[in-house]
């Protein structure tokens, strides 16, 4: 061994024996590797990758969103579907990051004594929501769901949706100032035939009376276009093959 090294070696071994020393160089160390982790994100705008066709909520989607949050429905049903196969056969495929960018706060879930609503969208017809929300044994006998049947009668009362979209515009929902001013217009439109140019603000929004009592606007509305547009707003299977690429171009 060389007498360079050994004074190296003796040098560690001072810094082994002396514990404030060592914990110094550790922090230093721990600082270093934590710079070298976190910095790049201060230069990346966003840390999810856009995907087409997300966009944010409507204002009746998003009044259904506050009551399924108000009732708990995230205490049994989560909404996010794992990259497994046996979710991947029984829910449909799994869920893109880009598909919660939007959700505050998320409905991702820990718990699921009921299935996974991320795609429930377009799965069943709005009259069977109402009659499984209603009664859920009606439909499934088996089922150990509470019924919500006092939402069809419950007029909805969402306050004000423009105070609603802006605060979540603070969060970084893209909300526009169109969107904003005519939000308590939007969220009675979409429970009609006549959505004016909802669509061009929303598109694909879909449009209808969803409880099945087209002369009022309920909280079972809202609800219902929320289930609806549930993991229907990116067309996953190109999406997915999009991100493929990507990764096999580097691009
Ligand atoms: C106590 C747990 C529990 C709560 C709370 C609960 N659910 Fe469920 N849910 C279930 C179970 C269990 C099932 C499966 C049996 C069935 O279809 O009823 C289910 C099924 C569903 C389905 C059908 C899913 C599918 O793919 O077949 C929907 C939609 C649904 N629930 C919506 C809701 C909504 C909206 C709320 C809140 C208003 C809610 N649930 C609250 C337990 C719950």
């Amino acid at each position: 061994m060389s007498t360079e090294k050994k004074g190296f070696l003796a040098r560690h071994g001072q810094l082994e024996r002396n514990v404030t020393l060592l914990a110094v160089f550790a922090f230093i160390a721990v600082i270093f590797g934590g710079i070298i982790e976190i910095a790049p994100l201060f230069w990346i705008d966003n840390t999810i990758e856009k995907v087409k066709g997300v966009r944010p909520y409507t204002p009746l989607e998003q009044a259904g969103r506050d009551i399924y949050i108000r009732e708990g429905c995230y205490l049994c049903h989560s909404q996010m579907i794992r990259p497994f196969r046996d979710e991947v056969e029984r829910y449909g495929h799994y869920s893109l990051a880009a598909e919660s960018m939007y959700d505050h706060p998320f409905q991702w879930g820990s718990e699921r004594t009921g299935p996974d609503l991320a795609r429930v969208g377009g799965k069943y017809s709005d009259a069977w929501h109402v009659q499984h929300l209603s009664d859920p044994r009606s439909v499934v006998p088996e089922s150990i769901m509470p019924p919500y049947a006092f939402m069809r009668d419950r007029p909805l009362d969402a306050g004000d949706m423009r105070a609603e979209l802006k605060a979540l515009k603070i969060t970084g929902v893209p909300y526009t100032a169109d969107d904003i001013a005519k939000a308590n217009d939007d969220l009675k439109a979409q429970a009609t035939d006549t959505p004016g140019d909802l669509a061009i603000r929303y598109p694909k929004a879909q449009n209808r009376d969803f409880d099945g009592q087209p002369d009022r606007l309920t909280e079972m509305d809202a609800l219902i276009a929320y289930l609806q547009v549930l993991g229907t707003m990116v067309d996953v299977e190109s999406a997915a093959a999009q991100e493929q690429l990507a990764k096999e171009t580097g691009r």
